[in-house]
Protein backbone atom coordinates (compact mmCIF):
# COMPACT_ATOMS: atom_id res chain seq x y z
CA UNK A 1 0.00 0.00 0.00
CA UNK A 2 1.35 3.55 -1.13
CA UNK A 3 0.35 6.48 1.10
CA UNK A 4 0.88 10.36 0.31
CA UNK A 5 0.10 12.72 2.64
CA UNK A 6 0.24 16.16 2.06
CA UNK A 7 3.13 16.44 -0.13
CA UNK A 8 3.93 19.81 -1.21
CA UNK A 9 7.18 20.52 -3.86
CA UNK A 10 8.37 23.50 -5.22
CA UNK A 11 11.24 24.16 -7.39
CA UNK A 12 13.79 27.17 -6.83
CA UNK A 13 12.15 28.00 -3.63
CA UNK A 14 12.87 32.14 -3.14
CA UNK A 15 14.31 32.70 -6.46
CA UNK A 16 12.40 34.30 -9.65
CA UNK A 17 11.43 30.85 -11.13
CA UNK A 18 9.83 29.64 -8.32
CA UNK A 19 7.26 26.97 -8.69
CA UNK A 20 5.31 25.02 -6.78
CA UNK A 21 4.83 21.96 -8.75
CA UNK A 22 2.78 19.93 -5.79
CA UNK A 23 0.62 21.26 -3.90
CA UNK A 24 -0.67 19.23 -0.77
CA UNK A 25 -1.52 16.31 -2.95
CA UNK A 26 -2.80 12.98 -0.88
CA UNK A 27 -4.15 10.32 -1.74
CA UNK A 28 -3.39 6.17 -1.11
CA UNK A 29 -3.07 2.93 -3.34
CA UNK A 30 -4.55 -0.16 -2.40
CA UNK A 31 -2.96 -3.21 -3.00
CA UNK A 32 -2.94 -4.34 -6.74
CA UNK A 33 -4.48 -0.39 -7.79
CA UNK A 34 -3.76 -0.02 -11.38
CA UNK A 35 -4.34 4.14 -11.54
CA UNK A 36 -4.22 5.97 -14.71
CA UNK A 37 -2.69 9.64 -14.37
CA UNK A 38 -4.03 12.50 -16.91
CA UNK A 39 -3.59 16.22 -16.46
CA UNK A 40 -2.34 18.96 -18.57
CA UNK A 41 1.62 19.95 -19.40
CA UNK A 42 3.23 21.34 -16.27
CA UNK A 43 0.26 19.87 -13.89
CA UNK A 44 2.44 18.25 -11.87
CA UNK A 45 2.59 14.54 -12.83
CA UNK A 46 6.32 13.56 -12.95
CA UNK A 47 7.03 15.59 -9.98
CA UNK A 48 4.25 13.22 -8.66
CA UNK A 49 5.99 9.86 -9.59
CA UNK A 50 9.82 11.68 -8.87
CA UNK A 51 8.76 12.58 -5.33
CA UNK A 52 7.54 8.83 -5.08
CA UNK A 53 10.95 7.74 -6.32
CA UNK A 54 12.65 9.77 -4.26
CA UNK A 55 14.25 11.99 -7.05
CA UNK A 56 13.14 15.15 -5.44
CA UNK A 57 13.13 16.40 -1.93
CA UNK A 58 9.42 17.27 -0.91
CA UNK A 59 8.38 21.31 0.90
CA UNK A 60 6.24 18.91 3.52
CA UNK A 61 4.28 15.80 3.34
CA UNK A 62 4.85 12.01 3.98
CA UNK A 63 5.18 9.23 2.05
CA UNK A 64 4.46 5.48 3.42
CA UNK A 65 5.17 2.14 1.71
CA UNK A 66 3.58 -0.66 3.03
CA UNK A 67 3.58 1.32 6.27
CA UNK A 68 7.02 2.23 6.19
CA UNK A 69 7.91 5.71 6.39
CA UNK A 70 9.98 6.48 3.40
CA UNK A 71 9.83 10.35 3.08
CA UNK A 72 13.76 10.68 3.59
CA UNK A 73 14.83 7.53 2.26
CA UNK A 74 17.66 8.45 -0.69
CA UNK A 75 16.30 7.36 -4.20
CA UNK A 76 18.93 4.52 -4.30
CA UNK A 77 17.21 2.89 -1.18
CA UNK A 78 13.70 3.25 -2.83
CA UNK A 79 14.79 1.93 -6.26
CA UNK A 80 14.75 -1.61 -4.40
CA UNK A 81 10.78 -1.21 -4.30
CA UNK A 82 9.94 1.58 -6.44
CA UNK A 83 10.28 0.44 -10.57
CA UNK A 84 10.27 3.01 -12.74
CA UNK A 85 9.80 3.31 -16.62
CA UNK A 86 10.37 6.89 -18.28
CA UNK A 87 9.13 8.52 -21.68
CA UNK A 88 12.35 8.66 -23.03
CA UNK A 89 13.50 5.10 -24.43
CA UNK A 90 17.44 6.05 -23.81
CA UNK A 91 16.66 6.62 -19.75
CA UNK A 92 15.90 3.20 -18.32
CA UNK A 93 18.85 1.23 -20.04
CA UNK A 94 22.64 1.26 -20.36
CA UNK A 95 23.13 1.46 -23.92
CA UNK A 96 27.00 0.27 -23.73
CA UNK A 97 26.14 -2.32 -22.12
CA UNK A 98 24.87 -5.86 -23.28
CA UNK A 99 21.22 -7.06 -22.85
CA UNK A 100 22.26 -9.66 -20.82
CA UNK A 101 24.26 -7.32 -19.13
CA UNK A 102 21.20 -4.85 -18.47
CA UNK A 103 18.78 -7.68 -17.08
CA UNK A 104 21.84 -8.84 -14.75
CA UNK A 105 21.97 -5.56 -13.04
CA UNK A 106 18.30 -5.03 -12.59
CA UNK A 107 18.43 -8.85 -10.90
CA UNK A 108 21.00 -7.48 -8.76
CA UNK A 109 19.03 -4.53 -7.46
CA UNK A 110 17.01 -7.16 -4.79
CA UNK A 111 20.49 -8.31 -3.55
CA UNK A 112 22.60 -6.39 -0.52
CA UNK A 113 26.03 -6.65 -2.64
CA UNK A 114 27.32 -4.34 -5.10
CA UNK A 115 28.00 -5.26 -9.06
CA UNK A 116 29.59 -9.22 -9.67
CA UNK A 117 31.35 -9.72 -11.73
CA UNK A 118 30.75 -12.38 -14.93
CA UNK A 119 26.87 -13.56 -15.01
CA UNK A 120 26.31 -17.92 -14.18
CA UNK A 121 25.26 -19.69 -16.30
CA UNK A 122 22.06 -20.60 -14.73
CA UNK A 123 21.07 -16.70 -14.25
CA UNK A 124 21.81 -16.65 -17.93
CA UNK A 125 19.65 -19.30 -18.58
CA UNK A 126 16.73 -17.48 -16.26
CA UNK A 127 17.22 -14.19 -17.68
CA UNK A 128 17.35 -15.40 -21.12
CA UNK A 129 13.49 -17.27 -20.16
CA UNK A 130 12.34 -14.08 -18.92
CA UNK A 131 13.30 -12.05 -21.84
CA UNK A 132 11.36 -14.30 -23.66
CA UNK A 133 8.20 -13.52 -22.00
CA UNK A 134 7.95 -10.47 -23.86
CA UNK A 135 8.23 -11.85 -27.34
CA UNK A 136 10.45 -10.00 -29.34
CA UNK A 137 13.01 -12.38 -30.06
CA UNK A 138 15.40 -10.41 -27.79
CA UNK A 139 16.55 -13.85 -26.36
CA UNK A 140 18.40 -14.78 -29.11
CA UNK A 141 20.61 -11.50 -28.92
CA UNK A 142 21.25 -11.68 -24.93
CA UNK A 143 25.11 -10.04 -26.04
CA UNK A 144 24.39 -7.66 -28.30
CA UNK A 145 24.45 -3.85 -26.57
CA UNK A 146 21.42 -2.36 -25.95
CA UNK A 147 22.32 0.74 -28.04
CA UNK A 148 21.73 -1.63 -31.04
CA UNK A 149 17.61 -1.80 -29.90
CA UNK A 150 14.78 0.39 -31.50
CA UNK A 151 12.50 2.31 -28.89
CA UNK A 152 10.45 0.34 -28.67
CA UNK A 153 12.58 -2.51 -27.58
CA UNK A 154 13.88 -0.77 -25.20
CA UNK A 155 11.05 0.54 -23.23
CA UNK A 156 9.85 -3.79 -23.05
CA UNK A 157 13.01 -4.38 -21.56
CA UNK A 158 13.16 -1.81 -19.60
CA UNK A 159 9.47 -2.74 -18.29
CA UNK A 160 11.07 -6.40 -17.78
CA UNK A 161 14.23 -5.03 -15.73
CA UNK A 162 11.67 -2.70 -14.10
CA UNK A 163 9.43 -5.78 -12.58
CA UNK A 164 12.57 -8.44 -12.62
CA UNK A 165 12.78 -8.04 -9.62
CA UNK A 166 8.63 -7.27 -8.09
CA UNK A 167 8.25 -3.75 -7.03
CA UNK A 168 6.14 -2.98 -4.56
CA UNK A 169 4.78 -0.04 -6.61
CA UNK A 170 5.49 0.69 -10.22
CA UNK A 171 5.55 3.64 -12.32
CA UNK A 172 5.02 4.44 -15.77
CA UNK A 173 5.63 8.09 -17.28
CA UNK A 174 4.06 8.53 -20.22
CA UNK A 175 6.57 5.47 -21.66
CA UNK A 176 5.22 4.53 -24.85
CA UNK A 177 4.42 8.59 -25.67
CA UNK A 178 7.70 8.47 -27.62
CA UNK A 179 6.98 5.29 -29.85
CA UNK A 180 5.98 4.56 -32.95
CA UNK A 181 2.07 3.84 -33.26
CA UNK A 182 3.10 -0.08 -33.27
CA UNK A 183 5.75 0.01 -30.81
CA UNK A 184 3.46 1.52 -28.35
CA UNK A 185 0.69 -1.00 -28.65
CA UNK A 186 2.97 -3.95 -28.02
CA UNK A 187 4.63 -2.23 -24.83
CA UNK A 188 1.23 -1.31 -23.32
CA UNK A 189 0.09 -5.00 -23.91
CA UNK A 190 3.31 -5.97 -22.24
CA UNK A 191 2.42 -3.40 -19.49
CA UNK A 192 -1.39 -4.94 -19.29
CA UNK A 193 0.19 -8.13 -19.10
CA UNK A 194 2.72 -7.91 -16.60
CA UNK A 195 0.62 -5.52 -14.19
CA UNK A 196 -2.30 -8.08 -14.53
CA UNK A 197 -0.28 -11.04 -13.94
CA UNK A 198 2.13 -9.81 -11.10
CA UNK A 199 -1.47 -7.34 -9.34
CA UNK A 200 1.38 -4.93 -9.25
CA UNK A 201 0.70 -1.67 -7.79
CA UNK A 202 0.98 0.49 -10.43
CA UNK A 203 0.49 4.38 -11.27
CA UNK A 204 0.54 5.00 -14.99
CA UNK A 205 0.51 8.74 -16.53
CA UNK A 206 -0.53 8.93 -19.79
CA UNK A 207 -1.87 11.57 -22.01
CA UNK A 208 -4.11 9.30 -24.07
CA UNK A 209 -7.49 9.68 -22.67
CA UNK A 210 -9.27 6.35 -24.24
CA UNK A 211 -6.19 4.93 -22.03
CA UNK A 212 -6.66 6.37 -18.83
CA UNK A 213 -10.14 5.13 -19.07
CA UNK A 214 -9.52 1.74 -20.48
CA UNK A 215 -6.69 0.57 -18.86
CA UNK A 216 -6.50 -0.28 -14.66
CA UNK A 217 -9.23 0.01 -12.06
CA UNK A 218 -8.93 3.66 -11.31
CA UNK A 219 -8.47 7.41 -13.02
CA UNK A 220 -6.49 10.55 -11.65
CA UNK A 221 -6.82 13.83 -12.85
CA UNK A 222 -3.86 16.63 -11.88
CA UNK A 223 -3.66 20.12 -12.49
CA UNK A 224 -1.50 23.18 -11.13
CA UNK A 225 -0.54 20.45 -8.65
CA UNK A 226 -3.69 19.04 -7.28
CA UNK A 227 -5.47 16.07 -7.89
CA UNK A 228 -8.97 17.61 -9.40
CA UNK A 229 -10.91 14.43 -9.57
CA UNK A 230 -10.29 10.48 -8.35
CA UNK A 231 -12.22 8.19 -10.69
CA UNK A 232 -13.04 4.62 -9.66
CA UNK A 233 -15.85 1.77 -9.83
CA UNK A 234 -19.05 2.50 -11.70
CA UNK A 235 -18.27 6.21 -12.06
CA UNK A 236 -15.31 5.33 -13.79
CA UNK A 237 -17.04 2.70 -15.79
CA UNK A 238 -19.52 4.59 -17.07
CA UNK A 239 -17.17 7.20 -18.03
CA UNK A 240 -16.36 8.58 -21.78
CA UNK A 241 -13.24 10.12 -22.83
CA UNK A 242 -15.71 13.19 -23.89
CA UNK A 243 -16.98 13.36 -20.06
CA UNK A 244 -13.74 13.30 -18.79
CA UNK A 245 -12.97 16.49 -20.64
CA UNK A 246 -15.90 17.82 -19.86
CA UNK A 247 -15.20 16.95 -16.19
CA UNK A 248 -12.01 18.79 -17.15
CA UNK A 249 -13.19 22.11 -18.26
CA UNK A 250 -15.82 22.31 -15.42
CA UNK A 251 -12.90 22.18 -13.02
CA UNK A 252 -11.10 24.89 -14.33
CA UNK A 253 -13.78 27.06 -15.24
CA UNK A 254 -13.66 26.44 -19.07
CA UNK A 255 -10.45 29.13 -18.71
CA UNK A 256 -7.77 27.05 -20.84
CA UNK A 257 -10.43 24.83 -22.39
CA UNK A 258 -8.42 24.90 -26.24
CA UNK A 259 -5.29 24.74 -25.23
CA UNK A 260 -6.03 21.62 -22.88
CA UNK A 261 -8.34 19.94 -25.70
CA UNK A 262 -4.95 20.15 -27.55
CA UNK A 263 -2.96 18.98 -24.71
CA UNK A 264 -5.44 15.79 -23.63
CA UNK A 265 -5.71 15.12 -27.48
CA UNK A 266 -9.04 14.76 -27.74
N1 LIG B 1 13.55 19.97 -12.29
C1 LIG B 1 12.72 21.01 -12.36
N2 LIG B 1 13.14 22.27 -12.08
C2 LIG B 1 12.31 23.32 -12.13
N3 LIG B 1 11.01 23.24 -12.45
C3 LIG B 1 10.50 22.03 -12.74
C4 LIG B 1 11.34 20.85 -12.72
N4 LIG B 1 10.58 19.78 -13.05
C5 LIG B 1 9.35 20.27 -13.27
N5 LIG B 1 9.29 21.59 -13.08
C6 LIG B 1 8.09 22.45 -13.20
O1 LIG B 1 7.10 21.92 -12.34
C7 LIG B 1 5.82 21.93 -12.98
C8 LIG B 1 5.31 20.49 -13.06
O2 LIG B 1 6.10 19.79 -13.97
P1 LIG B 1 5.90 18.25 -14.32
O3 LIG B 1 5.69 17.50 -13.07
O4 LIG B 1 7.03 17.83 -15.17
O5 LIG B 1 4.55 18.28 -15.15
P2 LIG B 1 3.84 17.16 -16.06
O6 LIG B 1 4.63 15.92 -15.93
O7 LIG B 1 2.46 17.06 -15.53
O8 LIG B 1 3.84 17.71 -17.44
C9 LIG B 1 6.03 22.60 -14.32
O9 LIG B 1 5.73 23.96 -14.18
C10 LIG B 1 7.50 22.39 -14.59
O10 LIG B 1 8.00 23.43 -15.41
MG1 LIG C 1 5.61 14.74 -17.35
Amino acid sequence: MLEIQHVSLTFGQGTINEKQALKNVSFTLKDGDFVTVIGSNGSGKSTLLNSISGVYEMDCGRIFLDDVDISFWPEYKRSRFVGRVFQDPLLGTAYAMTIEENLAMALMKGQQHGLQPGISSKESAYLKEQLSRLDLGLEDRMKDKVGLLSGGQRQALTLLMATLVMPKVLLLDEHTAALDPASARKVMELTREIVGKNQLTTLMVTHNMQQALSYGNRTIMMNEGGIILDLEGEERQNMTVEGLVELFNQKNQGEKLENDRMLLQL
